[in-house]
């Protein structure tokens, strides 16, 4: 058993992450008088959320008219079918408040001549049930939306006294043997030293695991750590096989060029200067929602329509609007283009490619954040002590595919939920729970072996392998074949793990052993994806299968629950729910008009 010296320190809560949710969630709990510690390997004002652009959805109506209903109709669409009816109606219900909530916080948003909240349109986010033009939804602060919800979330934290732990990376869940979670352990990048944080309530806020491919709009940290540890505790993990393609990363480097570029008369031409979206989305063009575009974009390059020397890429045109226009809407973009891509916006068009952007699936809960484990007994079984929320969790609100700018929301309705629910469930006044030492001591065994592996292959290796396997067997169109090739090919790879090649023993800013501690967190997501692709005989959303080519609602309405252990992956299914919270009497949404049809824009 390896020996390592730590300190323990006791909360009501522990939050791991420091993105929109994560922060969401801290704020929530800390405003209750809960005591609340934010554990996040990196400074939390460069969390992932730092990158979102375009803005957050909420059906303000400051712009026309809205109404949540349009939103949660729109989102159930945008899902195709495959997201839970409660979970999506909260999501919808609840944006306008969280979204005034921010804005009394402090978030700087962009402002209408009146003063209130700008929003801009985002693909797939429609008026009257899908039949009207195209609303203005997304609530943006110019196009740096999460840069903004960030710094505010971060003040209002510290100012209600969560306590922060920064640079502190989570390496496993403390389980105990009757399954409840009971705290995470952790190590202090800077200075090396282990310490065990024990509490009532661990939520997972760990964001995405973009990572896991080769070209991503994702940062370098998105490494699926909060689903690694779920997976290594023997917990569920659910629609990983929905990987969603952001159709405008710049060529080359990946990095995002925000929906809210087309929201704002943006449009794509493939290499004839055609606007092809015509001919795929007669009625939404180049506001379709993403899976349709990157797919759209995709099938203009393989017909040989693509820009560039090579043919492969396709352009975003920009410079029709006006060059105040941009200033003020698209600043963010206009330099980044000219950084990565050496273009002036105002003068040529961004050379652009679908780019893994976002996970639907994740750490399945219910709407309240609360983990679920399905057993045979109970599809819906609560893990006690564990919540999970943002792009870390699976509420399941995106489904198959998520709507541009649903994310900001969902970080924030569902980090605000999850300490709505802890208000309710954590008790103050009762004593930590006793740890179980086994776990606490597993935790140190896996840390140790990694630390001093001496096996023949070097972390980035066979990082790259993972990566490369997944963005070519993975991809916008997926094949029975080159589906099972990628499952033969990564359950090779991550039979690999045992073999890997540590060089640096040290504990003190040991980057070698964080990116192999993160590289052990993305296999099990990775692996997961691609098994839960191969088996999913049909077509939906950003699941586009050329082999079943359809949605077969008869046989794949269903959630796919996977679990990993080691380079094996078993898959069964939960049913989706399809309950509203409300009745139509009670003023919900008719369950007449969010039955499924086909799903064209
Ligand atoms: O395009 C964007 O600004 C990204 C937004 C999102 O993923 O929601």
């Amino acid at each position: 058993m390896a020996a390592y010296e730590y300190e323990t320190h006791e909360y009501d809560v522990v939050v791991v992450g420091a993105g929109g949710a994560g922060l969401r969630a801290t704020l929530g709990m800390a405003e209750q008088g809960l005591r609340t510690a934010c554990v996040t390997k990196v400074f939390p004002t460069r969390s992932h959320t730092v990158a979102a652009q375009g803005g957050i959805a909420a059906s303000l109506s400051n712009m026309g008219p809205d109404n949540w209903q349009w939103h949660m109709y729109d989102t159930v669409k945008g899902s195709d079918w495959l997201g839970d009816t409660d979970a999506m109606e909260y999501l919808t219900r609840e944006a306008p408040k969280a979204v005034y909530e921010l804005e009394h916080y402090g978030v700087p948003f962009s402002r209408t001549e009146e003063g209130k909240i700008y929003q801009r349109p985002f693909g797939g986010h429609t008026t009257e049930f899908g039949e009207g033009p195209p609303v203005q939804r997304t609530c943006a602060a110019a196009d740096r939306t999460g840069h903004a919800i960030l710094h505010t979330l971060y003040g209002q934290s510290l100012k209600n006294n969560a306590e922060f732990y920064i640079e502190y990376f989570a390496i496993d869940l403390i389980m105990s043997d009757d399954g409840q979670c009971q705290g995470v352990v952790c190590w202090k990048l800077d200075d090396g030293t282990m310490h065990v944080f024990n509490a009532k309530m661990v939520v997972l806020a760990t964001g995405g695991y973009g990572r896991a491919y080769f070209s991503a709009t994702s940062a370098h940290t998105c490494t699926g750590d909060g689903g690694g540890m779920v997976a290594r505790a023997g917990l569920a993990l659910q629609d990983m096989e929905f990987v969603q393609f952001h159709p405008t990363g710049i060529y080359g480097s990946g990095c995002l060029i925000t929906e809210g570029a087309r929201g704002e008369g943006g449009y794509l031409t493939n290499s004839e200067g055609e606007r092809f979206m015509e001919r795929y989305a007669p009625n939404y063009k180049d506001l379709a929602p993403r899976d349709y575009v990157s797919r759209s974009m995709t099938m203009e390059i393989r017909e040989g329509r693509g820009v560039g020397s090579g043919a492969d890429h396709i352009h975003l045109n920009l410079s029709h609007l006006p060059p105040e226009a941009l200033a003020e809407r698209l600043p963010g973009i206009s330099e980044s283009a000219k950084i990565f891509a050496g273009v002036d916006v105002t003068k040529e068009p961004i050379p652009v490619l679908p780019t893994v952007h976002y996970n639907m699936g994740g750490i399945p809960t219910n709407y309240w954040g609360e983990v679920i484990n399905p057993t045979d007994d109970d599809p819906n079984a609560i893990v006690p002590g564990l919540m999970a929320a943002g792009e870390a969790g699976c509420a399941s609100v995106h489904g198959a595919n998520r709507l541009g700018s649903n994310s900001l929301i969902d970080l924030v309705v569902f980090g605000r939920a999850a300490s709505i629910r802890a208000g309710k469930v954590v008790d103050k006044d009762a004593p930590n729970p006793v740890l179980n030492q086994a776990s606490v001591d597993a935790a140190f065994d896996r840390f140790d072996n990694l630390r001093n592996a001496k096996g023949g292959i070097p972390t980035a290796d066979l990082r790259l392998e993972m990566q490369k396997t997944m963005q070519s067997d993975a991809a916008v169109f997926r094949a029975s074949e080159s589906l099972a090739q990628g499952v033969d090919k990564m359950t090779a790879i991550a039979a690999k793990i045992d073999d890997l090649e540590v060089t640096d023993r040290s504990l003190v800013w040991n980057s070698d052993l964080m990116e192999t501690l993160e590289l052990t967190n993305l296999m099990p997501n990775a692996l997961a994806t691609i098994v839960g692709a191969e088996a999913r005989k049909e077509s939906r959303g950003a699941h586009a299968h050329e082999d079943y080519s359809t949605r077969d609602d008869e046989n794949w309405r269903v959630h796919t629950i996977s679990r990993v252990d080691g380079n094996k992956v078993e898959l069964s299914h939960r049913a989706v729910g399809v309950e509203p919270l409300t009745t139509e009497d009670e003023g919900g949404i008719s369950l007449k008009t969010i039955a499924p049809k086909a799903r064209t824009f």
